[in-house]
């Protein structure tokens, strides 16, 4: 397996991470960690003196805002070099400047927390980090050397060569679980927090929603055409076939055609309306979830209780939702659960619809099974809803929806 981080690698085998890079890129961070930090030191410590010295003159404050801004710079270069020991790039938490500019950078970083998060990892790293870099490096390296060395003096102490030798083996392990640690603390304080990345994550959850949005606006629409065009041609295809056939003689071989022809029409009329209520019923748009709700039971095979109390419309993307789970647990019912009777229920609880379906029949029904219950998941989803079911085998089924209606 590859490791992403050194401290993923000290846990594999102790030889192995010997044989790896980990150690030698861990020694990496920590050297450049303290060039870096005394570097940083210098500079930062003679710019905060040089700022508070020469206040009283505009430069000052000049000087101690480029200090105050020093984390951005600082951190870029430490994200940079945490891929030494972290395979994964931490994001940037800034956001681009809204207005171009030096002065637009500037408002714009210095109105951002992540900027000041920066600031207090400039100021551990300038007191402490580096420190302890050195620290470890010199623990790890210099020390063995010296006790190995110690035997140039007083040939007595020759046993101390092993002893050196020994605590210089350790030192990859030292350093490459130092540098982790460091990595790891790094990671943490640079990482942009999830409300800087939430952004993004609201903006695509709002365009799944649109394309739902979108889609049912355009199934408004064919149902709209059928029921106003179509259909409105074929019921005047009637009344005209009615009127002619009045015109004809009675029990003669056209009046007998004009009855089939009108028997068609009636059909074809009824077959559009069927269709159009499966694009988007028109008694959902003209008159609510609970009227259009009262129409598929009162077409269905088994027997439906409805009980539907809502204190007002819902939007109608919620409304829409609510009414094809209900359309489609239905059919689920009728076709799958050889059940007695179906329930439907729904309130609403501040701001949340809550619906329910429920029938006494067999169980068993899984979204793996079909392509319906899945659907209906993505569209609640979608929603920002919660979609809940149970169906163990001998049954019964329910199935739960709950759908924010702000
Ligand atoms: N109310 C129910 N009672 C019993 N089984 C059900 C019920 N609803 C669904 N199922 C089972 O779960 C499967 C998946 O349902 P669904 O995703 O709606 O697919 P489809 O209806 O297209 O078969 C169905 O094929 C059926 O076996
Ligand atoms: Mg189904």
């Amino acid at each position: 397996m590859r490791h992403r981080t050194a401290w993923q690698a000290l846990g594999q085998n102790p030889l192995k991470v010997l044989g790896s890079s980990w150690p030698w890129r861990s020694f990496a961070y920590l050297l450049s960690g303290v060039v870096f930090g005394a570097v940083t030191s210098t500079v930062l410590v003679v710019a905060l003196v040089a700022g508070l010295v020469s206040l009283v003159v505009l430069v000052g404050a000049v000087i101690l805002l480029g200090v105050a801004l020093s984390g951005v710079v600082v951190t870029r270069f430490e994200r940079w070099r945490l891929r030494l020991v972290d395979l994964d790039p931490v994001p940037d938490p800034h956001r681009s400047a809204e207005r171009a500019g030096l002065v637009g950078w500037l408002r714009t970083r210095l109105r951002e927390p992540a900027t000041w998060r920066e600031l207090g990892f400039t100021a551990v790293s300038v007191t402490a980090l580096w420190w302890m870099d050195l620290l470890v490096l010199g623990f790890a390296l210099v020390v063995p050397v010296l006790v190995m060395m110690s035997p140039l003096d007083d040939p007595g102490a020759w046993p101390l060569v092993f002893v050196g030798l020994c605590l210089l083996s350790a030192a990859p392990y030292t350093i490459t679980a130092w540098a982790g640690a460091r990595a790891a603390v790094t990671r943490l304080m640079l990482a942009p927090r999830d409300s800087e990345l939430g952004r993004r994550l609201t903006d695509v959850r709002a365009s799944r929603a649109r394309l739902v949005d979108a889609f049912d606006a355009e199934r408004r629409r064919i149902e709209r055409d059928l029921h106003d065009g179509a259909q409105q041609r074929l019921v005047s295809l009637n009344v005209m076939l009615g009127l002619a056939r009045l015109d004809a003689e009675p029990d003669s071989a056209l009046a007998g055609q004009l009855d089939k022809a009108q028997e068609q029409v009636a059909l074809a009329v009824d077959e559009l309306r069927e269709l159009s209520r499966g694009v988007h019923p028109k008694a959902l748009t003209d008159h609510g979830l609970a009227a259009a709700v009262e129409n598929l039971a009162a077409r269905s095979v088994l027997p439906v209780t409805v009980d539907i109390s809502l204190p007002r419309r819902m939007p109608v993307s919620a409304e829409t939702t609510a009414y094809f789970v209900i359309a489609e647990a239905l059919a689920n019912a009728i076709k799958h659960s050889e059940a007695m009777r179906v329930e439907v229920h729904a309130r609403l609880h501040t701001d949340v619809l809550t619906l329910s379906v429920g029938d006494n029949g067999i169980g068993g029904a899984t979204p793996e099974g079909g392509t319906g219950l899945t659907g209906l998941a993505d569209r609640v989803a979608a929603a920002d809803g919660r979609f809940r079911i149970s169906s163990p085998q001998g049954g019964p089924t329910l199935l739960h929806v709950e759908l924010p209606c702000r």
